[in-house]
């Protein structure tokens, strides 16, 4: 399924270069900044409700701690899953922290800025709906099921409940175009019958997994239609003689697109000079068709430049 055109710009969080990872208003942003797809994380509530946030702990980008005191597991973190929707609807959510309490990225939008919540996956559904209504563009979703075997351990099916909740919400309309996305193998194959052939799979591909071998490649085929790899594994070769980018290539010789994650203006591979140079290495030189990023308006401006508006 090579894409035909354009690379894919894919709100990674939406635009979370300009404002807090998985809010509306960071979703808003990135549909204004061109992106074709809005990406959604997705994670159950103690009371089964599907929540769109990354973490499966909350104290990386709320204030959790400071509503709930005590009400960390014995590993010292807060999880989505120990608390109801109504309890995560008094949560802000803010800049995400690294382990120390600082900015994972300074220079972001500050925690001081504004207070913003938490939405429910069908809210951010209807939401962009809204949008596409509203300003009469389309602009697709693409919702990953977050640790789907740690969610099973929970006592929840998270991903048949995505699913669930996606159909009721496209039946409102207007229809958007999904990718579904899953870094879980065994739950992408087992989700496919449940679905409609036409939704696309993606196969996340982390770099601790390593370079994926063309029969590998090849399996991944009979089930989705797309990888989503670790910048990582397209940018440093395994040191078995592949060259960098091959990945892309072998890919779509076993009849798959490449949609890599994450490009960041303000985290560039070590190496890489700039994130054109970055754009132009995997778009236009390696033939990645699409990518994660935080900045939909500068992958936006870069392809409608470089590959034709
Ligand atoms: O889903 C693609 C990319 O978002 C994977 O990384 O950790 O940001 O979900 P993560
Ligand atoms: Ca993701």
């Amino acid at each position: 399924m090579q894409t035909i055109g354009r690379p894919l710009v894919i709100a990674h969080r939406g635009a979370s270069g300009y404002l807090p990872e998985h809010t509306l208003v960071a979703k808003a942003l990135a549909f204004g900044q061109g992106a074709d797809y809005l990406e959604q994380d997705v994670v159950a509530t103690r009371d089964d409700q599907l929540i769109v946030f990354h973490d499966l702990t909350l104290e990386q980008t709320t204030d959790v701690a400071r509503h709930f005191p005590g009400r960390q597991r014995a590993d010292g973190h807060y999880y989505c899953r120990d608390f109801n929707l109504a309890e995560l609807r008094r949560l802000g959510v803010g800049p995400r922290l690294d382990p120390q309490g600082g900015e994972r990225h300074p220079g972001r939008f500050p925690g001081t800025g504004g207070r913003f919540g938490i939405p429910t996956l069908a809210e951010e559904i209807r939401f962009i709906q809204g949008l596409v209504r509203s300003s009469g563009r389309m602009v697709g979703i693409y919702p990953e099921v977050k640790d789907p075997a740690w969610h099973h351990d929970e006592g929840i099916d998270l991903g048949m409940n995505l699913l669930d909740t996606l159909e009721a919400c496209q039946q409102q309309g207007p229809r958007l175009p999904v990718f579904l996305q899953c870094f879980d193998a065994g739950e992408l194959q087992r989700l496919r019958p449940h679905c409609d052939p036409g939704l696309p799979f993606v196969q996340l591909l982390d770099s601790a997994g390593g370079r994926p071998s063309v029969a590998r490649l090849g399996e991944i085929a009979s089930y989705a239609q797309a990888i989503g790899p670790s910048l990582k594994l397209l940018l440093h070769p395994a040191g078995d003689g592949q060259a960098a980018g091959s990945l892309v290539a072998d890919a779509h010789r076993a009849g798959l697109a490449v949609h890599p994650y994450t490009f960041r203006r303000d985290e560039l591979p070590a190496g890489v000079e700039s994130f054109e140079a970055l754009l132009e290495t995997c778009l236009v030189a390696w033939g990645a068709d699409g990518l994660f990023t935080d900045f939909p308006d500068l992958a936006r401006s870069f392809i409608d430049q470089r590959l034709g508006g």
